[in-house]
């Protein structure tokens, strides 16, 4: 997607169809998907986090209250971010919530302790799609983490699903680009700046009980450590 007006109005249409349902206001209980999160970002009691793309923000939400961490959920969408806030007061959470873009983050280098997101970079392409892991990238702390979790291209179950029920499943049925893992790997590591390595790990996502054992590949996720200066302790 090109235009940020654009895409804006197409997320505010899918998140406004989907909040008007009634949508229930718990933070969900940990599914495979925030086990996987945080067996790769093993977030430490009060640290900082920004979800970047949070569109509902359940899991920021639910990852905040488990850790205590200070968090700030970014989005384009004001229906997905107003729908958050609401969630965050009923649970008594103090967050951030930032009207935003995820290409042109709004935040200063080494920000944020843990940077993620889930499902958000597979919607851009050309530059963008480099553009959206350098920005990430940028506003994690030295030695802080970055988790990106994608769907698979290479998962069949991935395009089976989004071939008969994607619409439905996602409720967003415009474009986009999943990743293989070796692109996965090759975004994270690439940067700009030369002295940032990467400890990049893999997990696989159980996503959905039924299909356990297929739909294992359906999500793939990477953790990124960006380097800083050494640690004396
Ligand atoms: C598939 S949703 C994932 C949301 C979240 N992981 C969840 O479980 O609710 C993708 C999100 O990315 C947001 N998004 C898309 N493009 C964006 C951009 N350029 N800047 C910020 N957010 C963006 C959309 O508004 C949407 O909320």
């Amino acid at each position: 997607m090109s235009n940020l007006k654009e895409q804006q109005a197409i997320w505010e249409k899918h998140w406004t169809r989907l909040i008007d349902k009634e949508m229930n206001l718990d933070i969900p209980k940990p599914r495979r998907i925030s086990i996987a999160f945080e067996l790769l970002a093993k977030p430490k009691y009060g640290e900082s986090i920004l979800e970047a793309g949070s569109g509902l923000g359940l899991h920021t939400l639910h990852f905040a209250k488990r850790f205590n961490l200070r968090a700030v959920l970014l989005d384009i969408s004001k229906k997905a971010l107003c729908f958050s806030k609401r969630v965050a007061k009923s649970k008594g959470l103090s967050c951030d919530f930032v009207l935003g873009d995820v290409l042109n983050l709004p935040f200063v280098e080494n920000s944020f302790d843990i940077v993620w997101n889930d499902g958000v970079n597979g919607y851009f392409q050309g530059k963008d799609r480099q553009r959206v892991f350098d920005e990430m990238i940028r506003v994690a702390a030295f030695h802080g983490r970055i988790v990106v979790i994608v769907p698979n291209k290479l998962s069949m179950l991935y395009w089976f699903l989004k071939l008969i029920r994607g619409y439905f499943i996602w409720g967003y049925s415009g474009f986009e680009d999943p990743f293989t893992p070796k692109e996965l790997m090759k975004r994270m590591q690439k940067t700009k700046v030369g002295e940032i390595l990467f400890v990049c790990k893999f997990a696989e996502l159980w996503y959905m009980k039924p299909f356990r054992y297929l739909s294992q590949s359906v999500r793939i996720a990477i953790c990124g450590e960006k380097a800083g200066p050494t640690r004396t302790n």
